[in-house]
């Protein structure tokens, strides 16, 4: 299969089928002046009562997060979005892989809203199915193929997803990322497995590195613009990792000199940050983890301490307005939110809300039933893992 390179389409105009999200952004949005959108937004809900359910992720802005009925890291919402089958309509106030995913663990009878469908995920958009293939395709012809299970961040589209689930892989979050490389290691030989992560290179080899032992030169990068990836066959076949040539726009931004800045003016600082950053900041981090784990741990703290956060700032800037008590500054001054998960924003929400209402149902996210089948057992894979407390 031939690779597709990703057209830049300004957001919200035209389409992109070939992108995760596609870019269309129909309908009439209330306007952000409009002072109203509050008590809109409420009476649409209550109007619509127990017919819908409504997801927030972590990185909201708050303006949309006042209206979600569970908040959670893209885990815990995976899990959420399935345990309401009674809600004919979720709206998943997040990105659209995330809408994806409840979509394929939902009931048939259930659909799911994104508010804006251009809300994609950068990350995401850095692995297309096609790329992945032709990237199999040489590990077949490197004759390793039978040794490695592809596993998949929950950050990629479900027809990445769905292609884990063919090939006896799995898909992972950054909460249980630790537990789905034991699993994928554990599905071969002692010795011989090798895992294919995507598409984030610094989870995958942060955990890879910290948590599993595994050596930084047992780890390679495969960079799909590159013919062969830009591995040799004897590199691919040294390699434990195969980590792909994905990063996130946001955490990716972060810098180990912002951390070493902080460290010599804040005294007692703690350094927290999302592995989804890079190794040398990861490293160079007190504590490590999923915005869950950010969360429990910022709760736990004690008065008075300092602490500097490496994630998204909505989240950030929630977890100093919520605790004053402690010192809460974000890691980079440099690094900007989401501009994505930003894209949900009060407008939109009232305009799905009240689209509901009226009963239209707007920007409809329905994966196809092949690729549902397939990303559903590398979700269910993941979903089986030995649970423990969300990292
Ligand atoms: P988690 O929700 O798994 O912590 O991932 C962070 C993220 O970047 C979501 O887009
Ligand atoms: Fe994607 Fe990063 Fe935004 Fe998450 S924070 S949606 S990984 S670009």
């Amino acid at each position: 299969m031939t690779t597709v390179d990703l057209p830049l389409l300004p957001l919200g105009r035209g389409s992109d089928p070939a992108t995760e999200p596609g870019v269309e952004c129909p309908g009439d949005l209330p306007p952000a002046s409009d002072p109203h959108l509050v008590e809109r937004a409420r009476a649409a809900k209550e109007a619509l009562g127990d017919q819908v359910f409504v997801l927030g992720h972590h990185y909201q802005r708050d303006e949309v997060i006042q209206f979600a009925d569970v908040t959670g890291d893209s885990f815990k919402l995976a899990r959420d979005a399935a345990g309401r089958p009674d809600a004919p309509y979720i709206v998943f106030c997040g990105v659209h892989f995330m809408a994806e995913s409840a979509d394929i663990l939902t009931t048939d009878a259930q659909q799911v809203i994104l508010p804006d469908l251009a809300a994609g995920c950068s990350m995401a958009d850095m692995a297309l199915i096609g790329q992945v293939e032709d990237a199999w395709d040489a590990l077949v012809d490197a004759g390793i193929a039978d040794d490695v299970v592809p596993i998949t961040y929950m950050n990629s589209s479900a027809d990445i997803k769905a292609f884990c689930g063919r090939n006896g892989g799995a898909v992972c979050t950054s909460s249980n990322a630790d537990v789905a490389l034991e699993w994928a290691f554990g599905q071969r030989p002692e010795g011989t497995g090798k895992v294919l992560f995507l598409p984030d290179q610094h989870l995958g080899r942060n955990t890879a590195v910290l948590q599993m032992g595994i050596a930084l030169e047992e780890c390679v990068v495969w960079n799909p613009h590159r013919p062969n990836g830009g591995l040799t066959a004897e590199e691919l076949r040294n390699a434990k990792m195969i980590l792909w040539k994905g990063h996130c726009s946001v955490h990716g931004r972060f810098s180990a000199e912002s951390v070493d800045q902080l460290r010599a003016t804040v005294p007692g600082v703690n350094i927290l940050v999302h592995p989804e950053c890079r190794h040398e900041v990861v490293t160079r981090a007190d504590l490590v983890g999923s915005t869950e784990f950010i969360i429990r741990t910022i709760e736990a703290a004690e008065p008075g301490s300092s602490w500097a956060i490496g994630t998204e700032l909505n989240l950030v800037k929630r977890l100093a307005d919520a605790h004053p008590d402690k010192n809460i500054s974000f890691l980079d001054r440099t690094v900007c939110y989401c501009s994505t998960m930003n894209r949900i924003d009060l407008p939109h929400l009232v305009w799905a809300l009240e689209s509901l209402v009226a009963g239209q149902v707007p920007n409809v996210i329905s994966v196809d039933a092949e690729t549902q089948e397939w990303a559903r057992v590398a979700l269910q894979r993941m979903l089986d893992l030995p649970g423990r407390t969300a990292r």
